[in-house]
């Protein structure tokens, strides 16, 4: 485990506080086929978003990467470094997983290629400020999901042990970096029309295909017609108080001029889980 970028709060100034960690999974074959809830809906949604990762993943690095010799703020820049050796590591430990699942006939290796053909488009149709912006709205889906979901213990005790301690991980990291993205963007451009336009794209691009994925996963596994299934997964996910909807508040504040990742503060919610499931301490 290595400690990449631990700065003290200064006035005026953003912190960061990331740490790069080296978790190295081995799925074995004890993981249940259906490993969140024992619930095909719940595990399939996750496994399509696990899916495009790997790419997803890259182009945000590159993304940033592009401007860090732009960068001169050094907390920035260190903070830099790390997201993009979290992100790297993220990227290795989702295509374990990916792996299991193709093992077990869920064709989720369709999907990855899929998203690494949209992540080619975009970075043959955006301009490099284009592509960091669009980095930095899909970060803002990434940390939401993260604050809102994937760092509540009652979701993650319902997994298989192996799957919420990965779940748990990279959910700890997408919070730790979620202003990285943002911060760079306003150090090199800041134009509001780019930020606003790529979250409009990102949100249609995101939901559209996340949708897609998720419902060919599930039609592939012979679940689609469980009634009883979508009734559950539904009002766990859109019901009055499901995870998805709740968050809808915290998503819009993205178009406001004065929006800042860091408004969120989670750090209370960040340490219960960094104890409980990464035996680290707070
Ligand atoms: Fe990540
Ligand atoms: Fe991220």
């Amino acid at each position: 485990m290595t400690s990449a970028a631990r700065i003290s709060p200064q006035e005026g100034t953003p912190t960061y506080d990331l740490t790069v960690r080296r978790m190295d999974f081995e799925f074995s074959d004890e993981v249940p086929e259906y490993w969140y809830g024992n619930d095909p809906f719940r595990t399939l949604l996750l496994a399509a978003l696990s899916a495009g990762f790997p790419p997803g993943e890259c182009f945000f690095i590159d993304s940033v990467r592009q401007f860090r010799d732009q960068i001169t703020d050094p907390e920035l820049k260190k903070a830099i470094g790390a997201f993009i050796g979290q992100e790297a590591h993220h990227s290795k430990e989702h295509a374990g997983l990916n792996e299991l699942m193709v093992r077990r006939g869920h064709a989720v290796n369709k999907i990855e290629n899929e998203v690494a053909r949209l992540m080619d488009k975009l970075r043959l149709k955006l301009s490099p400020a284009e592509q960091l912006a669009h980095t930095a709205a899909i970060e803002h889906f990434t940390a939401l999901m993260s604050e809102q979901f994937l760092l509540h213990a009652d979701e993650l005790e319902t997994m298989d042990p192996q799957m919420a301690k990965l779940w748990a991980w990279h959910a700890v990291e997408e919070t730790e970096h979620k202003a990285v993205a943002f911060d760079v963007f306003k150090a090199v451009s800041g134009d509001e029309w780019i930020r606003i336009k790529q979250m409009l794209i990102g949100s249609v691009l995101f939901t559209l295909f996340s949708t897609r994925d998720f419902l060919s996963l599930l039609y592939a596994s012979g679940h689609f017609w469980d009634a009883r299934m979508w009734i559950r997964g539904m009002d766990h996910f859109w019901g009055r108080k499901g995870i998805f909807r709740r968050m809808i508040p915290s998503y819009l504040k993205y178009y406001r001029r004065d929006f800042h990742p860091s408004q969120h503060d989670s750090g209370a919610q960040l340490a219960k889980i960094k104890v409980r499931y990464l035996n680290q301490t707070a």
